[in-house]
């Protein structure tokens, strides 16, 4: 027999039984595994429900992978219900099974935010003559994370400003947002606002949105040259005709007393 032949011979057979062995045909049918929800979004301190199945029928091993805090509510032979808690920060949890010697896994992405739980609106003056500028000032106090949120300055029902943010780092922040603008006439007939509205959709939750108390703006007409000399006449005549008065009280009012003195010396 050729030397060739031989080591051909040899190292083919433990390659077709491998092969054999190991093709997916045999043994289970390819299985699956999957975890619901597919995205959470939570707020720290809370706890979640968390179902971990598998489409093998008869799996060897099974459960979730995750540093939190997991008790199973319910089981059975496809599926695990959990209840996580003591989520502090971003995290993923991973669902496995194994069926045949075979492992799969499908992972959950967990992430924390911080809802705006005050939005506080500040007009810079309150109190502002027409045509002068005033500022409008917002802020949203410990909200994250804040590139899913947006901060809209409102005059009544008309939007005067839109503030986004950049990604920043995941702790709660304070977020601000700033507009300056001429008084108007009418702007003394409209309520300003501020809506803080936080957006986790993508991350598998709800639009959260709170709103500032209103705050109303003190419009009055400038002064102008002549009311102003006007009013200086006034003021200045007013003055005098007080200091006037003080005055001969005085004198009169000492006359007085003397007159009366020297009536009790008789
Ligand atoms: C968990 O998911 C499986 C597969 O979707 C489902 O059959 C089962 O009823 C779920 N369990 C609970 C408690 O929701
Ligand atoms: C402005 O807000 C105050 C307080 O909430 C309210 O009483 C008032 O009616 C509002 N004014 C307008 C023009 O909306």
């Amino acid at each position: 027999m050729p030397l060739g032949m031989s080591r051909f011979c040899c190292w083919d057979l433990p390659v077709a039984l491998l092969t054999l062995l190991c093709s997916p045909g045999s043994g289970e049918k390819a299985f699956e595994v999957h975890i619901w929800p597919k995205q959470l979004v939570v707020e720290p301190g809370g706890s979640w429900v968390i179902n971990c199945s598998t489409s093998c029928a008869h799996p060897d091993a099974g459960g979730l992978e995750t540093t939190l805090t997991k008790t199973v509510l319910k089981e059975q032979t496809q599926w695990k219900q959990y209840e996580v808690s003591s989520v502090s920060g971003d995290t993923v949890a991973y669902c496995h099974f194994t069926c045949s010697r075979k492992q799969k896994s499908d992972d959950l992405r967990i992430s924390i935010y911080h809802p705006p739980k005050q939005v506080l609106l500040k007009l810079r003056p309150a109190w502002v003559a027409v045509g002068r500028p005033f500022t409008i000032e917002c802020r949203v106090p410990a909200v994250a994370p804040l590139e899913n949120l947006t901060i809209t300055l409102l005059r009544g029902n008309e939007t005067l400003h839109i503030e986004t943010f950049g990604r920043t780092m995941r702790a709660p922040q304070e977020a601000r947002a700033t507009h300056s603008i001429t008084a108007h006439r009418e702007d003394g007939h409209h309520n300003f606002s501020c809506q803080a509205e936080l957006d986790l959709r993508s991350l598998g939750g709800e639009v959260v949105r709170r709103i500032s108390e209103p705050q109303a703006l003190m419009v009055y007409e400038p002064m102008q040259e002549n009311q102003v000399s006007i009013i200086i006449t006034v003021a200045a005549l007013l003055l005098l005709l007080f200091v006037t008065s003080v005055l001969l009280c005085f004198v009169f009012g000492r006359h007085c007393i003397q007159k009366r003195m020297g009536s009790y010396r008789v």
